[in-house]
């Protein structure tokens, strides 16, 4: 089994950040003014993240499939993505955060690149948390590239490849999908779907999929530890 950088005791969270584009418009504003409101939230949860008992937390910020939207729309979430780097480099560091941004590289600009690279090189020391920003990612994708990579084909050499496994998955927006998001990693993953608009989503939405989470009990296949009357076994 691979050693990761986060103690037992602390959680890898994903979250698909949905709801941006929804929330502006209800309000009369623009997408990318959503995108704006949404990377407010982006500070809000980095910042709550290690308080709740997240060790990893893994944002989807930009898929794949995104560069299908307007070209507006696409530049507008790219230039947020270079200023979020730029901006919020210094705490980051403060907060003893390690920002690496997971994805292809070969189609972001030059100058987002040497963004991504300094604020990685920069915050490479972070033990607190250890931020995974997405970032033209499909996790089909990276499945690919990861069995291209390994030597060996096995299950522990793919999961080394891609990453610690995610066990508390969030999606915002009220849609009810992974979409293409580490869909590896989430084999086991506890799926926890808000109706909150991301940039309405705050500490206590967080804290509340955390509380959920807990409540869980994760199986991993096996049977459970106490033994269940007939009824729930039947319900469940
Ligand atoms: C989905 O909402 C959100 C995105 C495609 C982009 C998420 C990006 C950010 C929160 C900002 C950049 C992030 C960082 C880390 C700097 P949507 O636009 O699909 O919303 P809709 O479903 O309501 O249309």
């Amino acid at each position: 089994m691979a050693l990761y950088f986060t103690k037992q005791s602390t959680l890898h969270a994903g979250i698909i950040m949905d709801g941006n584009g929804r929330w502006a418009l209800a309000r009369g504003l623009s997408r990318a003014a959503g995108h704006r409101a949404g990377v407010e939230t982006v500070g809000r949860v980095v910042e709550a993240a290690p308080e709740v008992g997240i060790g990893i937390l893994t944002l989807f910020a930009f898929s794949s499939d995104n560069w299908r939207r307007p070209p507006a729309e696409v530049d507008a979430l790219m230039r947020l993505m270079g200023i979020y780097l730029e901006k919020e480099l210094g705490r980051c560091v403060n907060q003893g955060v390690r920002l690496q941004v997971i994805g292809r590289r070969d189609r972001l600009t030059p100058a987002l690149c040497a963004a991504i690279s300094r604020a990685e090189a920069a915050t490479e020391r972070g033990s607190k948390l250890w931020l995974r920003i997405a970032v033209d990612y499909s996790a089909r994708d990276a499945i690919l590239a990861a069995a291209r990579g390994v030597a060996e084909l096995s299950l522990d050499a793919l999961g080394s490849a891609l990453g610690p496994p995610v066990d508390l998955l969030i999606r915002t927006g009220g849609e009810r999908r992974l979409s293409d998001f580490l869909l590896w990693e989430c084999a086991y993953a506890e799926l926890v779907f808000s109706r909150t608009m991301w940039p309405d989503f705050g500490a206590q939405d967080l804290a509340a999929a955390v509380r959920e989470f807990r409540g869980r009990e994760r199986r991993f296949g096996a049977v459970p530890e106490k033994p269940m009357r007939l009824r729930e076994a039947w319900l469940d």
